[in-house]
């Protein structure tokens, strides 16, 4: 009776099954062959406003015997440690980080790890990873959280093109916004966004949509993305695109002849304040907020918005929030954004 020999020898086997963990795990989206997990047979991507709780599917076909089940937020511009969101067992789960806060589990059925997000932020937009850790057989699938909102191209009051990366990025916050990642501004330009002046977007490149090809924007190419390159952030000057998404106030107009200070504090009046930007784009975008005056807003621009384009408001054939500029703050003539 011969013995037959193993084809691998016991430690050849654990070193190729160490590379296969190391490498094949890169490519899992590619190999494709989950055993724990269920790949989601429809697509993995959820979309939700800023303040609304979303849920990020995650199910298990089978249950091992030992395993943990860790939720993390894939960051490709931070390198660095892992940016975990929640681990959990059979038995507990703990939360980790600033949106670990925001985590819990869904737990609808004895095989849901679904991970349930609340009051969204802006930032929150994102691929997610939701991983199944069983030893040697770790697996994991990812999911595509999706901020609905809309871009806005922000100018400074001096003029153009006078925001470095990092002013671009403060100035978005003070509109109540972030600066506008590619993906973010493509969407936008598909809807309609055309804009002559090149901005800043998250990732630290500069671009700007064009839809209507003319001479003074970029010449005889194409419509479509027109990309500048990776600029240099403390060096280099440009506008700001940013985005934003639902607010949870509301947005109304005072009707009158208001210096900038004036307008302001019939605001106050009304127990509110002069409107950003970004507030006055978001109530565009989602309630269609259409007023055809000019009124101040809070940076000291005056703008309005138009939902259904007409001659005798700015003439132009397509919707936006149109923009007088940053007048003289002591101009008697525009009425006033107002944000409660
Ligand atoms: C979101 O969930 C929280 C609890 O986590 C709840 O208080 C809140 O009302 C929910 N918000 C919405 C918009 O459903």
């Amino acid at each position: 009776v011969t013995e037959r020999k193993p084809l691998l020898s016991k430690n050849c086997m654990a070193a190729w099954l160490r590379f296969a963990k190391l490498y094949l795990n890169k490519s899992k989206d590619f190999w494709n062959n989950l055993k724990y997990l269920l790949e989601p047979p429809v697509s993995a991507d959820v979309t939700g406003r800023s303040g609304d709780n979303v849920t990020l599917p995650c199910i298990l076909r089978i249950k091992p015997s030992h395993y943990k089940v860790k939720w993390t937020k894939i960051e490709p511009e931070n390198v660095g440690p892992e940016n975990i969101i929640m681990i959990s067992n059979a038995h507990a789960n703990k939360p980790y980080g600033p949106l670990g806060q925001r985590a819990s589990l869904r737990k609808a059925h004895a095989m849901d790890a679904s991970l349930k997000l609340s009051n969204l932020e802006l930032e929150d937009g994102g691929m997610y990873r939701c991983e199944l850790v069983n030893g040697i057989e770790d697996e994991s699938v990812t999911i595509t959280l999706r901020i609905e909102g809309v871009v806005f191209p922000y100018q400074c009051k001096n003029g153009r093109y006078r925001f470095n990366f990092q002013e671009a990025k403060e100035a978005c916050a003070e509109q109540d916004g972030i600066l506008a990642t590619y993906n973010q501004l493509y969407r936008a330009w598909t809807e309609g966004l055309d804009w002559c002046n090149a901005g800043w977007l998250l990732d630290g490149t500069v671009h700007y949509p064009i839809i209507h090809p003319r001479p003074v924007c970029g010449g005889e190419l194409p419509s479509g993305i027109r990309s500048y390159g990776t600029k240099d952030k403390n060096n280099d000057r440009f506008d700001a695109f940013c985005f934003t998404s639902q607010t949870s106030g509301s947005i109304f107009y005072i009707s009158g002849s208001f210096s900038f200070e004036q307008a302001g504090q019939s605001c106050k009046r009304q127990g509110a304040e002069l409107a950003s930007v970004g507030q006055l784009y978001a109530a565009w975008h989602f309630h269609n907020f259409d007023q055809c005056d000019g009124g101040w807003l809070k940076d000291g621009s005056v703008r309005f918005p138009i939902s259904n384009p007409r001659n005798l408001c700015g003439g132009i054939p397509e919707a936006g929030v149109r923009s007088f500029g940053f007048p003289d703050k002591n101009t008697h003539v525009y009425g006033a954004y107002c944000y409660r």
